[in-house]
């Protein structure tokens, strides 16, 4: 039976992973590269140096470290001033009904976020009170698909993996919650992601009851 949710933050509970693209898209362009949409895909949910890294090499980038601290340093400063601007429309429609009635049916939450600047979304959209437990960027030595956010979030609800179920937009994401033996919900609008349990296209379309119907059929 499930008695945990764990929510990625970007792209799930809110649309800041545009934002993220936007500010990705910025640094491809000062390097005199593009970046579209699906070559964004191989970033998300990876750590800011694990992002720039992938960028790098796909694009054939050659950098020492020194360009690369600079390169990230760039990225972020052009992420947190698109990040000035948002207001509540940035959280995801649903997002908040849906934890709540989770909350309510007596599930445990939890935020597992690879962003060092979630402390700053959740704080700005007072996203605090939806969560029991909150684990970020700054709290983990590997990024997903490393299991060690999930695995670090159950022991801290003092639930067992295998009683999680993780919501997220990102390959790398589905593929750590797999490796810490949880269950998976993905959200994806238009490709699909590989090894989810359930698929939706956002989090407006999952209902607490199909999360709580999710325990009865899967009862460990
Ligand atoms: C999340 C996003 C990624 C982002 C990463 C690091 O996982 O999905 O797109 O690169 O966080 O974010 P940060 O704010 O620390 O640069
Ligand atoms: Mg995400």
């Amino acid at each position: 039976m499930i008695k945990a949710c764990i929510f990625d933050l970007d792209g799930v509970v809110v649309y800041t992973d545009q934002y993220h693209y936007q500010a990705w898209k910025k640094l491809a362009n000062h390097m005199g590269y593009d970046l579209t949409p699906f070559e964004n895909l191989m970033l998300k949910g990876l750590s800011r140096r694990d992002s720039l890294d992938t960028l790098l090499e796909m694009k054939g980038i050659r950098a020492c470290e020194n360009e690369k601290l600079m390169l990230s340093e760039l990225k972020n400063k052009w992420y947190r001033r698109l990040l000035k601007d948002i207001d509540m429309s940035a959280v995801a429609k649903g997002a908040e009904d849906l934890i709540h009635d989770l909350r309510s049916a007596g599930m445990k939450t939890a935020l597992a976020s690879s962003s060092k600047n979630a402390g700053i979304v959740v704080k700005k959209l007072r996203l605090e009170g939806l969560f029991d437990v909150i684990v970020d960027g700054n709290m983990v030595s590997a990024s997903k698909p490393d299991p060690e956010i999930f695995v670090k979030c159950a022991g801290m609800l003092k639930v067992d993996p295998n009683k999680c179920i993780v919501f997220e937009d990102a390959q790398s994401g589905i593929d750590a919650a797999k490796s810490a033996g949880m269950h998976t919900v993905a959200i994806c609008e238009e490709t699909s992601l590989k090894g989810a349990d359930i698929s939706v296209k956002t989090i407006s379309n999952v209902s607490s009851n199909e999360i709580i119907k999710f325990n009865s059929n899967n009862q460990n």
